[in-house]
């Protein structure tokens, strides 16, 4: 079932020198999760943080810090991401040798497990692990950078993936990520999405912007 819009600002556009004060000001504005994005320079071609900053993020907000993992390869990595603090650990189905494995691993550990797809992968690339998964996260750009254009295609997919989530009868968020402005946020919003991120359409006006942007991406 399709739960009521949450929003995960991607700290990517923050402003990076400033990463405490920018978390306390978007969960004052009344963010719901903190998306945060781990880039290797490997899986895909940008890099950003890892668990050393993400631990000392925490102390920051009690909100969820959603953790989406680009990188390759995950598992050696896992334990690291567990101890700085995530509650949410995704990665990637194309990065991940042993998906089943990787996310039983996560749910091991306490925290809730998360599947994501690129744009050119089908939905049916996830379907065997309905089983296990929190959230699966839908990608809109190909991952890498903030400021890419939603790519149109997108709604359709949401809506095949609402039709297994629905179909498993678990409680799983459906998020997507990539390009989300009012305009996008309503059509995937539409199509069965239910947890939004967006960096550039949060962070674009400084602290005074925030909690009107996150309202207005709400709908
Ligand atoms: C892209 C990241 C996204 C991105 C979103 O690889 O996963 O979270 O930063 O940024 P906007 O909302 O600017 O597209
Ligand atoms: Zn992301």
């Amino acid at each position: 079932m399709q739960q009521p819009v949450r929003i995960a600002p991607s700290l990517l556009s923050a402003d990076l020198a400033r990463l405490g004060e920018e978390i306390r000001a978007i969960d004052r504005a009344g963010c719901d999760y903190i998306h945060i994005d781990v880039m290797d320079g490997h899986f895909v071609p940008n890099l950003t943080l890892g668990p050393p900053a993400i631990a000392r993020m925490k102390p920051h907000s009690a909100k969820p810090f959603d953790v989406h993992l680009m990188i390759r390869p995950v598992d050696p990595l896992l334990a690291a991401f567990v101890e700085a603090g995530s509650d949410i650990v995704t990665v990637h189905v194309e990065a991940a040798t042993r998906v089943h494995r990787t996310l039983r691993a996560i749910k091991e550990a306490g925290l809730r497990a998360g599947v994501s797809l690129n744009p050119r992968t089908p939905a049916g690339a996830v379907a065997h692990v309905m089983d296990l998964v929190d959230l699966v996260l839908v990608m809109s750009v190909n991952p890498g950078f903030g400021g890419q254009d939603f790519i149109e295609d997108t709604p359709r997919k949401i809506a095949e993936l609402r039709a297994m989530i629905d179909g498993s009868g678990r409680a799983i968020d459906l998020e997507v990520d990539g390009g989300i402005t009012p305009e996008t946020a309503r059509r995937a919003v539409e199509a069965g999405a239910d947890v939004l991120v967006a960096g550039t359409a949060v962070f674009k006006d400084g602290p005074a912007g925030y909690a009107a942007n996150i309202a207005a991406l709400r709908g």
